[in-house]
């Protein structure tokens, strides 16, 4: 048996760890390995590499990923030269599908997060023996409690909230640490909840920006002179838009953000007249080593795979429910965002130590609700 491999959308520490763990799976089977080229970019050019032992030896430490990946890449929308343009897309399904029997596959994995498993289920219910894995540092697939490179982007982001505090202390500063998170909050919620953040803003939770200003100001009059702010980038005012920073054309999801912090900073300075600076950690949450629970997650990760290939499993992605590896339709973890809901206990948890999520109306509500 052959199989191939891919990695889709952005990078993400723990991708190589799972390549690793595919193929040496794989290998141990007796079948050959074929890594995909730049995510579904190789797999619609038919570019691809032999995937050995050695090629896969050490790089469970190692941060991205050896195969490349490219998130505008989209077989069934093609806008990359010189088959297709942002302005006239091209259909590649059927050379991709060419592709795969021409090289005599008998599974494609795919890994990546909602874009590249919605291609996925797309192949499969092409007729492909496709299964999935879970990628994504913003943890917000469904079917899955997590996803690897989750970890390591939460311990980036709170290092940088702890490392913040003793200048915000030491100037009397407002810092505002602005993290990953396009549309679901959680690095910012556990950043935030573990560095001791002062006001978290969310994607789930539209912001009252006089009630982020209150919350500064009631800390100032019970004499904490300094605060820290954690915000998503998907962050957005009540009533208001997130902050682009920018469109991609062709990409499965154009838009890219960034820059909501000056926002708040500005909103901060104005209303409570205090010094408010802000770092943007960007790329940097993607970056590096994977922490040992990303690296231990995707080894089970991509031995599941390979467990999925050899039943004949296929339309599945595999996923940890509690600390059981497990896995589910390819059609239950796409199409619906896992997002931070505003009823959970842990944001009752963090209101419960004073934290602000930007909403007055919101501390009320639910400190009604008994958790444990
Ligand atoms: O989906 C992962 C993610 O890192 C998001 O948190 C972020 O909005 C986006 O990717 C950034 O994408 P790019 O690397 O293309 O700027």
């Amino acid at each position: 048996m052959k199989i191939g491999i891919l990695t889709g959308g952005g990078d993400c520490p723990g991708l190589n760890a799972v390549i690793r763990a595919v193929t040496k799976s794989a290998l141990r089977r007796g079948w050959e390995v074929y890594g995909y080229l730049d995510g579904f970019k190789g797999f619609v050019e038919d570019k691809r590499r032999r995937l050995t032992d050695k090629d896969v030896s050490g790089i469970i430490i190692r941060g991205g990923t050896i195969l490349g990946t490219s998130n505008i890449a989209n077989p069934f929308s093609y806008t990359l030269p010189p088959y297709g343009s942002p302005s006239a897309p091209a259909d590649m399904t059927e050379r991709s599908i060419r592709n795969f029997k021409k090289l005599g596959l008998g599974a494609l994995v795919a890994i990546g997060g909602d874009g590249t498993q919605s291609m996925s289920l797309r192949f499969h219910r092409l007729g492909l023996p496709v299964i999935g894995v879970p990628k994504t540092i913003d943890n917000d697939l469904s079917a899955t409690d997590f996803t690897f490179g989750f970890d390591t982007a939460l311990g980036v982001a709170t290092e940088a909230v702890d490392r913040l505090h003793t200048t915000a202390d030491s100037h009397d500063r407002v810092l505002i640490v602005e993290t990953m998170g396009r549309y679901a909050g959680w690095i910012a919620l556990r950043a935030g909840i573990a560095g001791g953040g002062d006001v978290i803003l969310l994607p789930e939770i539209k912001y009252r920006p006089a009630d982020v200003v209150a919350a500064i100001k009631d800390r100032q009059r019970r004499g904490k002179n300094f605060s820290i702010v954690v915000v998503s980038e998907g962050a957005a005012p009540e009533g208001g838009e997130m902050t682009v920073l920018k469109t991609v054309e062709g990409s499965t999801d154009p838009i890219r953000l960034g820059g909501v912090s000056y926002r708040i900073a500005d909103m901060i300075e104005r209303g409570a007249g205090i010094d408010a600076r802000v770092v943007v950690l960007g790329h940097l949450q993607r970056g590096g080593e994977p922490t040992p629970f990303d690296r231990w997650l995707a080894t089970g990760f991509g031995a599941g795979a390979a467990e999925l290939i050899a039943a004949r499993r296929f339309g599945r992605m595999v996923s940890i429910r509690g600390s059981e590896f497990t896995s589910a339709p390819l059609s239950a973890a796409v199409g619906k965002l896992k997002t931070v809901s505003t009823k959970s206990c842990e944001v009752r948890a963090a209101l419960g130590v004073g934290t602000s999520f930007g909403r007055a109306d919101l501390s009320a509500r639910l400190m009604k609700k008994v958790c444990s």
